[in-house]
């Protein structure tokens, strides 16, 4: 697809939409296509790095491919060269992408060490190039999603913001923790309301959301637009379903073992579709750590997936386990 207006989904970053978050490693094209299925109003890509994508190669073409079908999807960027971040841009929206979001909040020393990711967020001069620039660059909305700062000591998202607002981007996606607080500790919903407080565009709030519950107070709290989620999307994708029913007044529906045990063998086999079956079954092996985590009496199971080292002998597992649990637990989650 072409750049400019057809890659665009009108009411993209309308308020009440749900998304999922950019998961090196999991936001694929097999779990998008599923998160979308099950509601998420649009995903955006595991990151890509701008020099990969200029460069070319087979890691970075992978992550820009969709699955036939698959809901709006934007495409994240990281690196910390403007030159480079327009090439790649313009690289990105030649495909069938809907927006491009810029990562300024990558914590890994790997992308710190080449200035990228958060480390961006301690030269805003040099965020507002690369934005201003992409910006000028595409005519596919930009994005930009940033932490809360370096530390508490260095905290300046509000700074951060505005100038993501002033280049032109569309909307910012908000993870309020440091970047010295990894992915621990709590995320700071407050730094999402005075945010919030502070821009006119789309405020996306990010950090800690597992549940309906989470997602209400998030929203009531920070008076975001829009919600992005994702380790809770890991442990369970119906959270996307859940929030919608409860949006529309509808009881949330049940999940049972089986559920997920239908939707991991869904999953496993449209990743080795997508990947080939050896690296399929290597990807898989993180998401039955997050799908199963806190399934009673799994254990041997969850240990014999780990294991498995064949297409068959993971199907096979399956149905074992799933003649088990209709034998014997009778759908009682
Ligand atoms: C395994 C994993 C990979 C991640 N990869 C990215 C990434 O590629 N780009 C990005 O901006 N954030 C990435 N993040 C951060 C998430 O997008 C999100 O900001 C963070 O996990 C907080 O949201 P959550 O609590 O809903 O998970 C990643 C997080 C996890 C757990």
């Amino acid at each position: 697809m072409d750049s400019g207006s057809t890659g665009k989904v009108p009411g993209l970053f309308d308020a009440s939409r749900v998304c999922l978050a950019p998961m090196a490693g999991y936001s694929d094209a097999p779990f998008r296509s599923i998160c979308g299925e099950i509601g998420a109003d649009f995903c955006v890509t595991e990151m890509v790095s701008s020099d990969g994508l200029v460069r070319g190669g087979d890691k970075t073409e992978r992550i820009m491919d969709k699955i036939d079908g698959e809901g709006p999807l934007g495409i994240q960027i990281f690196g910390s060269k403007p030159l480079i971040f327009v090439e790649a841009a313009k690289i990105a929206a030649r495909r069938d992408f809907d927006f491009i979001d810029l990562n300024f909040g990558c914590p890994v020393k790997k992308v710190i060490k080449k200035n990228g990711g958060s480390a961006i967020m301690r030269d805003l001069g040099l965020m507002e190039r690369i934005c201003g620039s992409v910006v000028e660059a595409v005519d596919l909305p930009v994005t930009v999603k940033i932490r809360s700062g370096w530390n508490s000591k260095e905290e300046n998202y509000i700074e951060a913001g505005k100038i993501a607002e002033a280049s032109g981007a569309v909307a910012i996606v908000m993870h309020p923790r440091y970047r010295s607080q990894g992915f621990s500790g709590k995320a700071d919903w407050d730094h999402i309301a005075r945010l919030k407080d502070a821009v006119s565009i789309p405020v996306i709030a990010n950090g800690d959301v597992k549940s309906v519950d989470d997602y209400l107070e998030i929203v009531d709290r920070t008076g975001c637009d829009l919600v992005m989620i994702g380790r809770g999307a890991l442990a369970s994708p119906w959270i996307f379903r859940d929030i919608k029913d409860f949006l529309q007044g509808k009881e949330p529906g049940k999940i049972y073992i089986s559920d997920k045990i239908d939707l991991l063998e869904r999953l496993f086999r449209m990743e080795i579709a997508w990947k080939g079956e050896r690296l399929g079954l290597l990807e898989m092996r993180k998401f039955y750590r997050w799908f199963l985590r806190g399934c009673s009496g799994m254990k041997e199971f969850r240990r014999r997936l780990a294991v498995a080292s064949r297409e068959k002998e993971v199907t096979d597992i399956f149905s074992g386990l799933r003649e088990e649990i209709e034998s014997k637990w009778k759908r009682t989650g």
